[in-house]
Protein backbone atom coordinates (compact mmCIF):
# COMPACT_ATOMS: atom_id res chain seq x y z
CA UNK A 1 0.00 0.00 0.00
CA UNK A 2 1.75 3.63 -1.24
CA UNK A 3 -0.50 5.06 0.70
CA UNK A 4 -1.89 3.48 3.90
CA UNK A 5 -3.06 5.94 5.69
CA UNK A 6 -5.47 8.43 2.93
CA UNK A 7 -6.34 4.82 1.59
CA UNK A 8 -7.68 4.40 5.18
CA UNK A 9 -9.33 7.67 5.61
CA UNK A 10 -10.82 6.91 2.31
CA UNK A 11 -12.33 3.64 3.50
CA UNK A 12 -13.58 5.52 6.45
CA UNK A 13 -15.13 7.92 4.51
CA UNK A 14 -16.49 5.58 2.77
CA UNK A 15 -18.33 3.37 4.94
CA UNK A 16 -19.46 6.64 6.96
CA UNK A 17 -21.04 8.43 3.68
CA UNK A 18 -18.71 11.36 4.36
CA UNK A 19 -15.98 13.10 2.38
CA UNK A 20 -12.39 12.35 3.74
CA UNK A 21 -12.40 16.00 4.61
CA UNK A 22 -14.97 15.58 6.87
CA UNK A 23 -14.39 12.47 8.70
CA UNK A 24 -12.44 15.50 11.48
CA UNK A 25 -15.93 16.66 12.38
CA UNK A 26 -17.54 13.88 13.23
CA UNK A 27 -18.09 13.29 16.68
CA UNK A 28 -17.40 9.74 17.17
CA UNK A 29 -17.96 6.05 15.14
CA UNK A 30 -19.85 3.07 16.55
CA UNK A 31 -19.25 0.07 16.68
CA UNK A 32 -20.75 -1.59 13.53
CA UNK A 33 -18.84 0.94 11.19
CA UNK A 34 -15.79 0.39 12.57
CA UNK A 35 -15.96 -3.18 12.45
CA UNK A 36 -17.11 -2.00 8.87
CA UNK A 37 -13.34 -0.13 8.38
CA UNK A 38 -11.56 -2.48 10.18
CA UNK A 39 -12.59 -5.18 7.76
CA UNK A 40 -12.17 -3.08 4.46
CA UNK A 41 -8.68 -1.91 5.75
CA UNK A 42 -7.59 -5.44 6.06
CA UNK A 43 -8.84 -6.67 2.44
CA UNK A 44 -6.67 -3.43 1.38
CA UNK A 45 -3.40 -4.57 3.17
CA UNK A 46 -3.62 -7.75 1.67
CA UNK A 47 -3.64 -6.13 -1.55
CA UNK A 48 -7.35 -5.44 -2.76
CA UNK A 49 -6.92 -2.59 -4.79
CA UNK A 50 -9.03 1.01 -3.07
CA UNK A 51 -11.12 1.35 -5.87
CA UNK A 52 -12.45 -2.23 -5.72
CA UNK A 53 -13.30 -1.97 -2.27
CA UNK A 54 -15.07 1.43 -2.49
CA UNK A 55 -16.52 0.33 -6.17
CA UNK A 56 -15.72 3.81 -7.28
CA UNK A 57 -13.03 5.05 -9.23
CA UNK A 58 -11.95 9.07 -9.97
CA UNK A 59 -11.16 9.89 -13.21
CA UNK A 60 -11.43 13.74 -14.87
CA UNK A 61 -14.62 14.42 -13.36
CA UNK A 62 -16.37 11.28 -13.13
CA UNK A 63 -16.80 8.51 -10.34
CA UNK A 64 -16.93 5.28 -12.18
CA UNK A 65 -18.39 2.46 -11.15
CA UNK A 66 -15.21 -0.52 -10.83
CA UNK A 67 -14.58 -3.55 -9.75
CA UNK A 68 -13.06 -7.03 -10.01
CA UNK A 69 -12.93 -7.58 -13.53
CA UNK A 70 -13.02 -4.10 -15.63
CA UNK A 71 -9.46 -2.32 -15.72
CA UNK A 72 -9.14 0.65 -12.96
CA UNK A 73 -8.68 3.84 -14.52
CA UNK A 74 -5.12 5.57 -13.93
CA UNK A 75 -4.01 9.02 -13.37
CA UNK A 76 -1.82 9.21 -16.31
CA UNK A 77 -4.81 8.32 -18.91
CA UNK A 78 -6.66 11.60 -18.09
CA UNK A 79 -3.58 12.98 -20.06
CA UNK A 80 -5.52 11.92 -22.77
CA UNK A 81 -8.05 13.54 -22.56
CA UNK A 82 -6.59 17.12 -22.86
CA UNK A 83 -4.07 15.58 -25.45
CA UNK A 84 -7.69 15.10 -27.98
CA UNK A 85 -9.36 17.99 -26.97
CA UNK A 86 -6.31 20.07 -28.08
CA UNK A 87 -6.63 18.20 -31.49
CA UNK A 88 -10.10 19.06 -32.10
CA UNK A 89 -10.88 21.66 -34.81
CA UNK A 90 -15.15 21.10 -34.83
CA UNK A 91 -17.45 22.30 -32.01
CA UNK A 92 -19.30 19.68 -31.99
CA UNK A 93 -16.60 16.28 -33.17
CA UNK A 94 -17.58 12.43 -33.54
CA UNK A 95 -15.29 10.39 -31.15
CA UNK A 96 -14.48 7.23 -30.77
CA UNK A 97 -12.70 5.41 -27.57
CA UNK A 98 -11.45 1.87 -28.13
CA UNK A 99 -10.84 -0.66 -25.38
CA UNK A 100 -13.36 1.68 -23.31
CA UNK A 101 -12.97 -0.18 -20.08
CA UNK A 102 -14.64 1.35 -17.58
CA UNK A 103 -15.88 4.20 -20.05
CA UNK A 104 -12.85 6.30 -18.58
CA UNK A 105 -12.32 8.37 -21.58
CA UNK A 106 -15.07 8.00 -23.93
CA UNK A 107 -17.36 9.27 -20.90
CA UNK A 108 -14.93 11.53 -19.59
CA UNK A 109 -14.96 13.58 -22.77
CA UNK A 110 -18.76 13.27 -22.95
CA UNK A 111 -18.88 15.25 -19.83
CA UNK A 112 -16.32 17.84 -20.35
CA UNK A 113 -17.60 18.46 -24.39
CA UNK A 114 -21.45 17.65 -23.93
CA UNK A 115 -21.69 19.05 -27.89
CA UNK A 116 -19.22 15.70 -28.44
CA UNK A 117 -21.24 12.22 -29.84
CA UNK A 118 -19.44 9.43 -28.58
CA UNK A 119 -18.81 5.41 -29.59
CA UNK A 120 -17.58 3.64 -27.29
CA UNK A 121 -16.02 0.43 -28.30
CA UNK A 122 -14.96 -2.55 -25.55
CA UNK A 123 -15.66 -5.93 -26.19
CA UNK A 124 -14.86 -8.24 -23.06
CA UNK A 125 -18.31 -9.03 -21.12
CA UNK A 126 -17.28 -8.13 -17.22
CA UNK A 127 -15.86 -4.84 -18.41
CA UNK A 128 -18.93 -4.24 -20.49
CA UNK A 129 -21.59 -4.50 -17.26
CA UNK A 130 -19.51 -1.41 -16.15
CA UNK A 131 -19.58 0.59 -19.05
CA UNK A 132 -23.21 0.02 -19.72
CA UNK A 133 -23.87 0.72 -15.92
CA UNK A 134 -21.28 4.29 -16.47
CA UNK A 135 -22.86 4.84 -19.87
CA UNK A 136 -26.11 4.99 -18.63
CA UNK A 137 -25.43 7.13 -15.93
CA UNK A 138 -24.41 9.35 -17.99
CA UNK A 139 -27.59 8.86 -19.98
CA UNK A 140 -29.73 9.27 -16.83
CA UNK A 141 -28.25 12.67 -16.68
CA UNK A 142 -29.94 13.58 -20.29
CA UNK A 143 -26.70 12.99 -22.56
CA UNK A 144 -28.17 10.57 -25.12
CA UNK A 145 -24.90 11.19 -27.35
CA UNK A 146 -23.55 8.20 -26.02
CA UNK A 147 -22.96 5.15 -28.20
CA UNK A 148 -21.61 1.53 -26.74
CA UNK A 149 -20.33 -1.11 -28.92
CA UNK A 150 -19.73 -4.43 -28.13
CA UNK A 151 -17.16 -5.28 -30.67
CA UNK A 152 -13.17 -6.95 -31.48
CA UNK A 153 -11.04 -3.59 -31.96
CA UNK A 154 -8.64 -5.95 -34.20
CA UNK A 155 -11.29 -7.46 -36.08
CA UNK A 156 -11.83 -6.00 -39.29
CA UNK A 157 -14.04 -3.96 -40.67
CA UNK A 158 -14.60 -2.27 -37.49
CA UNK A 159 -17.55 0.34 -37.08
CA UNK A 160 -17.70 0.12 -40.86
CA UNK A 161 -20.55 2.68 -40.68
CA UNK A 162 -18.04 5.15 -39.41
CA UNK A 163 -15.59 5.14 -41.99
CA UNK A 164 -13.78 8.01 -42.88
CA UNK A 165 -16.50 9.94 -40.34
CA UNK A 166 -14.67 10.28 -37.32
CA UNK A 167 -12.81 13.35 -35.80
CA UNK A 168 -10.87 11.94 -32.37
CA UNK A 169 -10.07 8.39 -32.06
CA UNK A 170 -9.09 7.83 -28.33
CA UNK A 171 -7.59 4.80 -26.85
CA UNK A 172 -5.93 3.10 -23.99
CA UNK A 173 -5.43 -0.38 -25.17
CA UNK A 174 -3.54 -3.44 -24.00
CA UNK A 175 0.36 -2.68 -24.47
CA UNK A 176 2.54 -4.42 -21.67
CA UNK A 177 4.16 -7.02 -23.40
CA UNK A 178 3.51 -10.76 -22.12
CA UNK A 179 5.37 -12.01 -19.26
CA UNK A 180 6.89 -8.32 -18.42
CA UNK A 181 6.60 -8.72 -14.67
CA UNK A 182 3.92 -6.64 -12.92
CA UNK A 183 3.64 -5.62 -9.24
CA UNK A 184 1.48 -8.18 -7.66
CA UNK A 185 -1.41 -5.57 -6.96
CA UNK A 186 -1.70 -4.71 -10.77
CA UNK A 187 -1.28 -8.32 -11.72
CA UNK A 188 -3.46 -9.72 -9.35
CA UNK A 189 -6.24 -6.81 -9.96
CA UNK A 190 -6.77 -6.01 -13.38
CA UNK A 191 -7.69 -8.75 -15.85
CA UNK A 192 -5.17 -10.06 -18.14
CA UNK A 193 -7.22 -9.28 -21.45
CA UNK A 194 -6.73 -5.29 -20.16
CA UNK A 195 -2.91 -5.62 -19.94
CA UNK A 196 -1.65 -7.88 -21.87
CA UNK A 197 -0.83 -7.09 -25.31
CA UNK A 198 1.13 -10.16 -26.95
CA UNK A 199 5.06 -10.85 -26.75
CA UNK A 200 5.71 -7.56 -27.71
CA UNK A 201 2.94 -6.17 -26.32
CA UNK A 202 1.90 -4.37 -29.51
CA UNK A 203 -0.43 -7.48 -30.94
CA UNK A 204 -4.18 -5.14 -30.34
CA UNK A 205 -2.10 -1.74 -31.27
CA UNK A 206 -0.79 -2.99 -34.60
CA UNK A 207 -4.56 -3.66 -36.03
CA UNK A 208 -5.83 -0.74 -33.79
CA UNK A 209 -3.49 1.81 -35.60
CA UNK A 210 -4.79 0.48 -38.99
CA UNK A 211 -8.79 0.62 -38.18
CA UNK A 212 -8.64 4.06 -36.49
CA UNK A 213 -6.93 5.53 -40.05
CA UNK A 214 -9.49 4.36 -42.14
CA UNK A 215 -12.20 5.62 -39.48
CA UNK A 216 -11.13 8.87 -39.04
CA UNK A 217 -12.03 11.92 -41.46
CA UNK A 218 -8.70 13.77 -43.30
CA UNK A 219 -7.01 15.43 -40.54
CA UNK A 220 -9.02 13.58 -37.72
CA UNK A 221 -6.65 12.47 -35.30
CA UNK A 222 -5.66 9.70 -32.92
CA UNK A 223 -4.29 9.82 -29.37
CA UNK A 224 -3.02 6.41 -27.97
CA UNK A 225 -1.65 5.46 -24.86
CA UNK A 226 1.59 3.22 -25.07
CA UNK A 227 4.04 0.88 -22.66
CA UNK A 228 6.52 2.91 -21.58
CA UNK A 229 9.20 0.89 -24.05
CA UNK A 230 7.50 2.05 -26.84
CA UNK A 231 8.21 5.66 -27.13
CA UNK A 232 10.11 4.37 -30.52
CA UNK A 233 7.92 1.88 -31.73
CA UNK A 234 4.06 3.30 -31.84
CA UNK A 235 5.35 6.37 -33.64
CA UNK A 236 6.85 4.27 -36.23
CA UNK A 237 3.91 1.74 -36.90
CA UNK A 238 1.70 5.51 -36.90
CA UNK A 239 4.05 6.48 -40.22
CA UNK A 240 4.22 2.87 -41.43
CA UNK A 241 -0.05 3.22 -41.53
CA UNK A 242 0.06 6.54 -43.26
CA UNK A 243 -0.51 8.81 -40.44
CA UNK A 244 0.94 12.56 -40.45
CA UNK A 245 1.79 14.57 -37.71
CA UNK A 246 3.44 11.60 -35.38
CA UNK A 247 4.48 13.06 -32.15
CA UNK A 248 5.50 11.13 -28.79
CA UNK A 249 4.48 12.16 -25.22
CA UNK A 250 5.57 11.43 -21.54
CA UNK A 251 3.44 11.44 -18.42
CA UNK A 252 4.21 13.44 -15.32
CA UNK A 253 6.41 11.18 -14.41
CA UNK A 254 8.99 11.75 -17.10
CA UNK A 255 7.66 8.04 -19.32
CA UNK A 256 7.09 7.55 -22.51
CA UNK A 257 3.60 7.31 -22.53
CA UNK A 258 1.57 8.41 -25.55
CA UNK A 259 1.30 9.50 -29.46
CA UNK A 260 -0.53 11.47 -31.06
CA UNK A 261 -1.00 12.04 -34.87
CA UNK A 262 -3.42 13.01 -37.65
CA UNK A 263 -4.89 11.13 -40.80
CA UNK A 264 -3.14 13.67 -43.40
CA UNK A 265 -5.98 15.77 -44.99
CA UNK A 266 -7.38 15.02 -48.27
CA UNK A 267 -4.62 15.65 -50.96
CA UNK A 268 -1.85 15.47 -48.97
CA UNK A 269 1.56 13.24 -50.16
CA UNK A 270 4.05 11.85 -48.35
CA UNK A 271 7.43 12.80 -49.06
CA UNK A 272 9.21 10.70 -51.07
CA UNK A 273 11.73 8.27 -49.09
C1 LIG B 1 -5.89 -0.94 -20.44
S1 LIG B 1 -7.62 -1.26 -20.44
C2 LIG B 1 -8.17 0.42 -20.69
C3 LIG B 1 -9.58 0.69 -20.30
C4 LIG B 1 -9.98 2.16 -20.35
N1 LIG B 1 -9.81 2.70 -21.68
C5 LIG B 1 -9.14 2.97 -19.38
O1 LIG B 1 -8.24 3.71 -19.83
O2 LIG B 1 -9.36 2.87 -18.16
C6 LIG B 1 -7.85 -2.01 -22.03
C7 LIG B 1 -9.28 -2.46 -22.35
O3 LIG B 1 -9.29 -3.03 -23.67
C8 LIG B 1 -10.18 -4.12 -23.71
N2 LIG B 1 -9.78 -4.96 -24.85
C9 LIG B 1 -8.70 -5.77 -24.95
N3 LIG B 1 -8.64 -6.33 -26.17
C10 LIG B 1 -9.71 -5.87 -26.86
C11 LIG B 1 -10.19 -6.08 -28.18
N4 LIG B 1 -9.53 -6.89 -29.04
N5 LIG B 1 -11.33 -5.45 -28.57
C12 LIG B 1 -12.00 -4.63 -27.72
N6 LIG B 1 -11.58 -4.37 -26.44
C13 LIG B 1 -10.45 -4.98 -26.02
C14 LIG B 1 -10.01 -4.77 -22.36
O4 LIG B 1 -11.13 -5.57 -22.04
C15 LIG B 1 -9.87 -3.53 -21.46
O5 LIG B 1 -11.13 -3.13 -20.99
Amino acid sequence: MASPRVDAELLAAHVLGVSRGRLVLLDGVDRTDRDKIDALVARRAAGTPLQHLTGVAAFRHLELAVGPGVFVPRPETELLVDAGRALLSRPDPLVVDLCAGSGALGLAVANELPTARVVLVEHDPAALRYLRRNAESRQAAGDPAVRLVDADVTADPLLPDLTGTVDLVLTNPPYVPTGTPLPPDVAGADPDRALYGGADGLAVIRPLVRAAARLLRPGGALVIEHDDTHGTAVPRLLVAAGYAEVADHRDLAGRDRYSTARRPPAGWKTAPS
